[in-house]
């Protein structure tokens, strides 16, 4: 009881004070001068940043603090690097609302987190993909001003820029694969599946934050292949269950619409349904899922 309580306790305020680092990552980025941003551009950017990294649950970035304090095995972590787990947190949080914004364009989406997509908004529109670079460049922003001159700058940009390369390729499967699946439900086999939602899920949503916080703690990376793996089966596990609520999810609790079966998908529910159909069921499963 006196455990959980303290847990409670440490959880609470690792939410409250992360929230804090974002209106200063946020007031910093507006302060940027390597820019001459006008009054317009100022609020735009303002309001972009609001809407798109705002709203989520934070599983990712709280992720970072959390790993971290476990590493540091019981020793509490100064203010300086709770602060320093805070901001990698928020990079994943920035990097996840530009993946958010530019997969639901491709997935032509209609609300993530209870709002319209941003994409959505009239004001909006195609802008909303320069949006998606401009948070992409803020990340390489906040960890030079944070992380420049530490021996694991460049492991942490090299990291930042492997997932991102693992994610977007991900998505160009998932897409590829849906515009052939279109044609030719058969090619949606579990191998097939597995390959995309590790690319395009696992490594950004929980390699990722594991891998910041044994850098900022002083790991290397290549020490720790068997936990890559590991983490890499939770975050297949995890789409899975995305895949599921998609369809049977109460949107109003999603805060999204599901868009797997009008998109033809290569989601987990139509692979389980294909290993299990007969001949029979399969024709009915594709001719309804062509009309
Ligand atoms: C996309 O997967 C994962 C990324 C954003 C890289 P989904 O397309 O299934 O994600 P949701 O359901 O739109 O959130
Ligand atoms: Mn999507
Ligand atoms: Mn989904």
């Amino acid at each position: 009881m006196a455990a959980a309580a303290q847990g409670e306790a440490s959880t609470g305020t690792t939410a409250a004070t992360f929230r804090r680092v974002y209106e200063t990552l946020k007031a910093e980025l507006l302060r940027d001068d390597s820019f001459d941003f006008n009054d317009d551009a100022l609020r735009w950017i303002d309001a972009m940043l609001d809407y798109n990294v705002l709203g989520g649950k934070l599983n990712r970035g709280l992720a970072v603090v959390e790993s971290y304090k476990l590493l540091k095995a019981g020793s509490e972590p100064s203010e300086e690097e709770e602060f320093l787990a805070c901001i990698l947190g928020w990079g994943i949080e920035w990097l996840q609302a530009y993946f958010l914004i530019l997969d639901d364009i491709m997935d032509n989406s209609q609300t993530r987190r209870g709002k319209p997509c941003w994409y959505r908004l009239p004001k909006v529109g195609l802008i909303a993909i320069n949006d998606g670079l401009v948070l992409r460049s803020q990340i390489s922003r906040i960890f030079k001003r944070y992380f420049h001159g530490k021996p694991y700058y460049v492991d942490l940009l090299d990291l930042f820029n492997e997932v991102d390369f693992k994610t977007t390729s991900g998505e160009l499967l998932d897409q590829i694969t849906t515009s052939e699946g279109q044609k030719d439900l058969s090619k949606y086999t579990v191998d097939v599946y597995r390959r995309i939602v590790e690319y395009k899920t696992a490594y950004y949503s929980f390699y990722l934050p594991v891998g910041c916080a044994l850098l900022l703690s002083g790991g290397s990376l290549d020490d720790y292949v068997q936990v890559k793996h590991i983490l890499v089966e939770m975050g297949i596990y995890f789409q899975i269950q995305d895949d599921y609520l998609d369809c049977f999810g109460d949107p109003e609790v999603m805060g999204k619409i599901g868009t797997d079966i009008e998109d033809f998908k290569c989601s987990w529910l139509f692979v389980q349904a294909l290993v299990r159909v007969d001949e029979r069921q399969k024709d009915i499963l594709f001719v309804r899922h062509m009309n």
